[in-house]
């Protein structure tokens, strides 16, 4: 059989068993199985073996299943790292992409006006595979990074993924939100992703979210809301006067966060946009102290 045609197949197996994205999700899985790129498969169309073919429909049945094509293939690209993933941690997002270029952009600007370079301190909260740990630490070589999640099974992909990438200014702590910084410990940003659906809204998600990803990388509470609560109510003390907070928002929160960075005292409050026009990011500083 000529990789094409498997491709065809396996497209229509799973289309038949409701998979919407049948005919990527079939490349995807068939091309991994073959260890082919896309191109490759397109001009050469070559012959598989059966035990190339034995492979993609064992990796169809799966899908078929529901499993994400993700966690079956592995891996996903993150801007250009490669973040391994599986049952246990959550798949990074596009959107989560926005995030870290608007983190980028903030330590750059500090670094405007830190003529001295002082090496930037950046705490990733709710890190889960690494994702935006890593691509910060891989922009910013001499940056000291510290990834913290509640999840031990999400930080042993994290710090696969930092070997996988040859990350090294990046450590990851278990515990939950600011529990495992030390006394002391304040940092130039704050990133965050975390958990922010609807607590009774999981149910009605994508059964591939729903179903395998892992609800605590989910679930914000009764609104949505409890970690950007948390997370606003305590970052004030681990950051420097100049530093920022910048976190990924969920569908049609940016107003609520906002009000909640407001009543916590910080200033400069940013929403940026992701490609739909939906305010996904919120950038917030310490600003000075109100007075008493
Ligand atoms: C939406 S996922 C984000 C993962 C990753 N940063 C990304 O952008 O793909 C949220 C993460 O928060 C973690 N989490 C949940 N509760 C937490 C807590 N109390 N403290 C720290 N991390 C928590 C979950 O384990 C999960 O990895």
């Amino acid at each position: 059989m000529r990789i094409l045609d498997a491709v065809r197949t396996v497209s229509e197996y799973l289309e038949k068993a409701g998979v919407d994205d049948h005919l990527a999700d079939a490349e995807i899985l068939t091309y991994h199985a073959a260890s082919i790129d896309r191109m490759t498969a397109f001009i050469d169309n070559p012959e598989i073996d059966n035990r190339v073919y034995a492979k993609i429909i064992r990796m169809a049945k799966r899908r078929a299943g529901g499993e994400p094509v993700q966690y079956i293939a592995g891996s996903v690209e993150f801007l250009g790292l490669t973040i391994h993933v599986g049952k246990g941690v959550l798949i990074p997002r596009p959107e989560t992409e926005i995030l870290v270029e608007e983190a980028i952009k903030t330590v750059a600007a500090q670094r405007i006006y830190q003529p001295a370079s002082l090496p930037s301190d950046i705490l990733d909260l709710c890190t889960g595979s690494g994702c935006i740990a890593l691509a910060l630490a891989k922009e910013f070589p001499d940056a000291g990074v510290i990834g913290t999640d509640v999840s031990p099974e999400a930080l042993r992909y994290a710090r696969r993924n930092r070997a996988a990438n040859s990350i090294r200014n990046v450590t990851f702590r278990n515990g939950s939100l600011f529990g495992p910084v030390k006394r002391g410990e304040t940092f130039d940003l704050i990133t965050a992703n975390p958990p922010y659906i609807v607590s009774r809204e999981i149910q009605d998600l994508q059964r591939e979210v729903k179903d395998w990803e892992p609800v605590t990388a989910l679930d914000g509470g009764d609104d949505g809301l409890d970690f950007y609560r948390q997370i606003l109510g305590a970052a004030r003390a681990y950051l420097k006067p100049a530093g920022a907070l910048v976190m990924e928002l969920g569908y049609g929160q940016a107003g609520a966060v906002s009000e909640i960075a407001g009543a916590e005292g910080f200033s400069e409050i940013q929403i940026v946009n992701d490609f739909a026009g939906i305010g996904r990011i919120i950038r917030v500083t310490p600003g000075f102290p109100s007075p008493k």
